[in-house]
């Protein structure tokens, strides 16, 4: 059973890392983004530098033109411009409405590509899963699953946006301290200590909150794996009056994620909290040591803070970007290593080779084990013959499901090789195979569409097979009696319908594409008797155009049978049954 804590923590691999994975990923996209973000702080700077010099102009006419001044003003005389202060004042306004429409270009790239980030998350995961090997798919919690899909996708394509914003913070101050040291070295050299500063006196709060974002992505995962585990298994839990267990375990893996969005909060309202008064105690010793020990005129003085100012607040809002980067960070990695594991299960295709049914099925010295220790089959050797009834007996956990999953190459064997017709299944292409294969599991479940959907898997399939196979499956009375036949719900997991009834339509959906090999793992024991006699009947006429390879114990299908197995002892010997009326030693089951 579940064991909350069982999960590991996402592994963190920093979030430059991530940042730096998404440009890889998207480079046009990250570098339009970029380039827009880039040119919004140029014209912000540049459009300050007017303002600035129109200042300077107006109020100091006598103090040689600074650097931006000269910038500025040499800018505007190339285009042929006196610059004037209201010359300087409308270019400013021009400037930064530019700005604010670079912003606005930047904001949308940015947009359309955590959207683009986020989908493409979500699929890849989704396909991967899809394709990955059988084993993978017993591993997975589908808890685990839709929460990376849903939420751990959408929060790794936010920090997309976080980093943006963070870099456009970056620029922007870097555009302000090269302004600074154009102004005066002093003032830059200021600028830079200050930031730095801001950045390292608070980097603890960022670490704070990288553990807080771990914490609530690692909870949100196992709350989810436990709901959908619990979920499933909801039946005999409300029965016996059990639900008291699984509420106290919610209850409380809720109450730790919400102490760690709390987390959350207090780091990010810390960071606020001290990046403001620290900014003003930097104007403040910058003025006093300015004014007491430099001696710098206060006129430029004022523009000297000024400059320090705007450089230490983008840096304040960049740091804030990224602590919202870091709690969003592990997202990302947790989703990413779902994702690297389903690619890593992928299934092969196998060869090449289209899979022809004509002959038989063997294995040849079979072996295999589940956990590489204890061997269910030691070198098992059996023919299925194209045509006819084998019946595979054995008590329950004597291997006979997996047996199936063998034959199918949902599994493959330790040593030895299964063949069809002769070719080893790892050369065939292994899909072409399993087309060929009707297949009804143990538990059949439905899903929440109609019955005729459940049959055909969406697929287009002409409304008389759809009859034809509820026909050989005894089950289109019961279909025909329900409120709107075929287009009838079956509700979630088929709740609608006895756990007969859905036998019999995973039987009908197992006939629907006319299989060579229909396999039937003890898909009569939920039936009662008279729907067995009905398989019963339906097998013995198929048999005659196809393999039917059936797991069962019931005495009525070992009437019909042509040869028998019995996994037992961990060795799985085919041998021919002399009870219940079966004909022993039929090798090649055609009648
Ligand atoms: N995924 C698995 N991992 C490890 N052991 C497994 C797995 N699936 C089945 N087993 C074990 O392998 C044995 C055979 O299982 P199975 O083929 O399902 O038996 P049967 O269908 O005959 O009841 C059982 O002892 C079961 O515990
Ligand atoms: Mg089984």
């Amino acid at each position: 059973m579940y064991a909350p804590g069982e999960l590991s923590p996402p592994r963190q691999r920093g979030a430059l890392r991530m940042l730096a994975s998404f440009v890889r990923r998207y480079p046009a996209r990250s570098s339009a983004a970029l380039l827009a973000t880039f040119v919004a702080s140029l014209f912000e700077g540049l459009g300050m530098s007017m303002l600035l010099s129109m200042l300077s102009i107006t109020t100091d006419e006598s103090g040689a033109p600074t650097g931006p001044q000269r910038l500025a003003m040499g800018a505007l005389m190339r285009i042929g411009i006196e610059p004037r202060p209201g010359a300087l004042l409308l270019a400013a306004v021009v400037l930064i409405s530019l700005r604010g429409y670079m912003s606005l270009v930047a904001a949308r790239q940015v947009g359309y590509t955590v959207a683009h980030i986020a989908t493409d998350m979500r699929l890849t995961l989704i396909r991967a899963t899809m394709r990955a090997r059988w084993k993978h798919y017993l591993d997975q919690s589908v808890g685990g699953l839709s929460n990376a899909i849903a939420t751990e996708a959408q929060r790794a394509s936010e920090s997309f946006q976080l980093g943006a914003e963070m870099a456009a913070m970056a620029l922007t101050s870097i555009v302000y301290l090269v302004v600074a040291f154009s102004i005066s070295p002093q003032a830059g050299i200021g600028a830079a200590i200050g930031g730095a500063v801001l950045l390292l006196a608070l980097r603890v709060l960022i670490r704070k909150s990288r553990r807080a974002g771990q914490r609530q992505t690692q909870l949100q995962k196992s709350l989810l794996t436990l709901i959908a585990s619990q979920f499933a298994a909801a039946k005999p839990l409300k029965a016996m009056a059990r639900e008291e267990h699984v509420d106290a375990l919610l209850t409380d893996e809720t109450q730790q994620l919400e102490r760690a969005l709390r987390k959350q909060v207090t780091s990010k309202g810390a960071l606020t909290a001290l990046q403001e008064p620290m900014l003003a105690i930097l104007v403040g010793t910058g003025f006093f040591v300015g004014t007491t020990v430099l001696k710098i005129p206060l006129a430029e003085l004022m523009v000297m803070l000024f400059m320090l100012a705007r450089v230490v607040n983008y840096l304040a809002k960049g740091q804030k970007a990224y602590q919202q980067l870091v709690i969003h960070e592990s997202a990302y990695w947790s989703a990413m290593s779902a994702i690297d594991a389903a690619h890593a299960a992928h299934e092969p295709r196998g060869g090449d080779r289209p899979a022809r049914f004509e002959r038989e099925i063997a294995f040849q010295e079979v072996t295999y084990s589940h956990d590489g220790v204890q061997r269910l089959f030691d070198r098992v050797s059996l023919r299925i013959p194209a045509r006819g009834l084998t019946l595979i007996v054995g008590p329950s956990g004597s291997g006979k499901t997996t047996l199936l999953d063998l034959i199918v190459g949902l599994r493959e064997p330790d040593s030895g090789r299964v063949l069809i017709d002769g070719v080893p299944l790892p050369e065939l292409d292994l899909r072409s195979w399993r087309r060929q294969i009707g297949y009804v599991p143990q538990e059949s479940v439905m899903v929440d569409e109609s019955v005729a959907h459940n049959l055909t898997l969406g697929e287009d399939v002409p409304e008389e097979k759809i009859r034809a196979a509820l026909r050989d499956a005894d089950a289109l009375q019961f279909v025909e009696a329900m409120p709107e036949g075929l287009a009838t719900r079956v509700g979630p997991g088929g709740s609608r319908l006895s756990g007969g009834q859905r036998q019999r339509l995973a039987i009908a959906r197992a006939l629907i594409h006319d299989p060579r090999l229909l396999i039937l793992d003890e898909a009569t024991s939920n039936l009662d008797p008279e729907a067995q006699q009905a398989i019963v009947e339906t097998v013995s006429r198929l048999k005659t155009h196809m393999a039917v390879l059936a797991v069962a114990h019931t005495a009525m299908l070992v009437e019909a049978a042509d040869q028998g197995g019995r996994p037992a002892g961990g060795r799985l010997g085919r041998r021919a049954r002399g009870e219940g009326g079966a004909r022993p030693g039929v090798e090649n089951g055609q009648e």
